[in-house]
């Protein structure tokens, strides 16, 4: 059993991520504390203090309040949304909180440079929570890849297949829909990937890159005639893939998850969740005609990359697949080849040129995830490792640290730069890339 002194933490933002962080300290409380939360939302905080008996005056209604106290524990989980990076990360780096950062570290270079820099100059450990560095599938290839099985690495072929209703969910009628209100999709969805290939990549550095896409099917001249504006009220709504009933309530599940839980605050309900469920698509975004809201973001994109010693990578982000998240990579060698396709459960192939022969490497570090941790157990990692990090004040256990982090935004900008620019990023030769 895992043993260091406990560390203590604050949340700000007690929504998804925030709550799921905080469970860690319910799962290991010799290891790890909460000892006081900061979110607006009523039900959200109770649930907090209630979880992890906090006094009233431990329970402030938003970060700035809570950075006003003396400091009160070890580390701070920021956890709210994109927009809402910079400034409590910011400010808690410089009370000398260590920081766990819900990725995009910020939606804008200078802001993630901000982040950076407050960190650096109070001395305090930043973990950015890029969660798939920690998953042990991803990092089995890069253990595969840099034992050298596979020879030099000459190509990375990756694909995000974000999922048709998932998207739908997040990316069109949701949090992550418009660029003004969060930022573009190729950083809410992908900075995760485009991370992990530069993590698998290691040492080689990008230094060009070039990328395609746009929001092809989520328009409102793709609307079906005689579609409605909200799906509980459509003639066609039998017809649609991307109708909220089938998504959110054919069958609704009997207890309130993920996402209907996003629609509303469904444990909050005393007229019953089904019920408060039924009103808020009625009424809200997540029950609007997905060709009709205010969504602007890329539903699919590819990004090409170009390395300093010529390897190449592709990155490809889709909306209209079948399965959600569940990544596929490639890794072509001058001697082999490897796969990981997370469909297929938490397993590397390795196929090597010189034996003609494939062998299966099966992921054991995956057992050790207790269940119903997020990302295939990823966010058990990653948390696993910052906690153990802030205990020993070692900041080797985090492996999404402020300059890598810090650079493979800088690359995510850097693609969406190319996108709407349609040219080629010449990442060595400008310093606005540069760490
Ligand atoms: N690492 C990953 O793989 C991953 C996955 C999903 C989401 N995310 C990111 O995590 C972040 C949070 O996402 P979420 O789904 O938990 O969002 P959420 O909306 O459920 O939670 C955000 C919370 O912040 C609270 N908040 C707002 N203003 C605040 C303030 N001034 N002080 C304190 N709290 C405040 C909100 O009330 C809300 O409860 C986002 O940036 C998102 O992009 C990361």
């Amino acid at each position: 059993m895992l043993t260091h002194r406990k560390v203590t933490t604050v949340v700000i933002g007690a929504g998804n991520r925030g709550k799921n962080y905080a469970s860690y300290a319910l799962q290991f409380p010799h290891l790890f504390q909460v000892v006081a939360v900061a979110e607006p939302r009523k039900h959200a905080r109770e649930r907090i203090q209630i979880a992890h008996t906090l006094s009233e005056e431990r329970c402030f209604t938003g970060w700035e309040s809570l950075a006003e106290e003396p400091k009160l524990a070890d580390c701070a989980i920021i956890a709210t949304q994109d927009q809402q990076h910079v400034q409590p990360a910011v400010a808690l780096a410089k009370k000398g909180y260590h920081i766990l950062l819900e990725k995009p570290m910020a939606v804008t270079e200078e802001d993630c440079r901000s982040i950076y820099e407050a960190c650096r100059e109070a001395g305090v450990m930043l973990a950015v929570c890029h969660v798939l560095r920690y998953h042990p599938p991803a990092k089995k290839l890069k253990e595969l890849i840099d034992s050298g099985v596979i020879g030099e690495v000459v190509n990375i072929n990756h694909t995000e297949p974000v999922g048709f209703w998932h998207f739908a969910h997040s990316f069109v009628r949701g949090n992550w829909g418009n660029k003004k209100r969060s930022t573009f999709s190729l950083m809410a969805k992908c900075c995760h990937d485009v991370d992990l290939i530069a993590y698998w990549m290691g040492n080689k550095k990008c230094v060009r890159l070039s990328s395609f896409g746009s929001l092809h099917h989520f328009r409102n001249e793709k609307k079906p005639k005689g579609a409605g504006s909200h799906c509980l009220q459509c003639s066609v709504e039998a017809t649609c893939p991307y109708s909220a009933k089938k998504i959110y309530l054919d069958p609704a599940p009997p207890e309130p998850r993920w996402p209907m839980s996003v629609v509303c605050d469904i444990e909050d309900a005393p007229e019953g969740y089904l019920q408060k469920l039924k009103n808020a698509l009625e009424t809200g975004p997540y029950g609007k005609c997905v060709y009709d809201t205010d969504n602007d973001v890329c539903d699919n994109q590819v990004v090409n990359f170009e390395f300093s010693d010529g390897a190449t990578a592709t990155l490809t982000m889709v909306a209209f697949t079948q399965h959600t998240c569940s990544r596929k990579t490639e890794v072509y060698g001058s001697l082999g080849q490897l796969v990981w396709d997370e469909s297929k459960g938490h397993i590397i192939q390795h196929y090597d040129f010189l034996s003609r022969e494939s062998k299966i490497h099966q992921c054991e570090e995956s057992l050790r995830a207790p269940p119903n941790w997020g990302h295939g157990g990823a966010d058990f990692f990653l948390i696993e490792a910052f906690v153990k990090a802030v205990a020993t004040n070692d900041k080797e256990y985090i492996i999404s640290g402020p300059s890598v982090s810090l650079e493979t935004h800088l690359l995510t900008f850097a693609a969406e730069h190319a996108r709407l620019s349609g040219s080629v990023v010449r990442l060595d030769k400008d310093p606005r890339w540069i760490v």
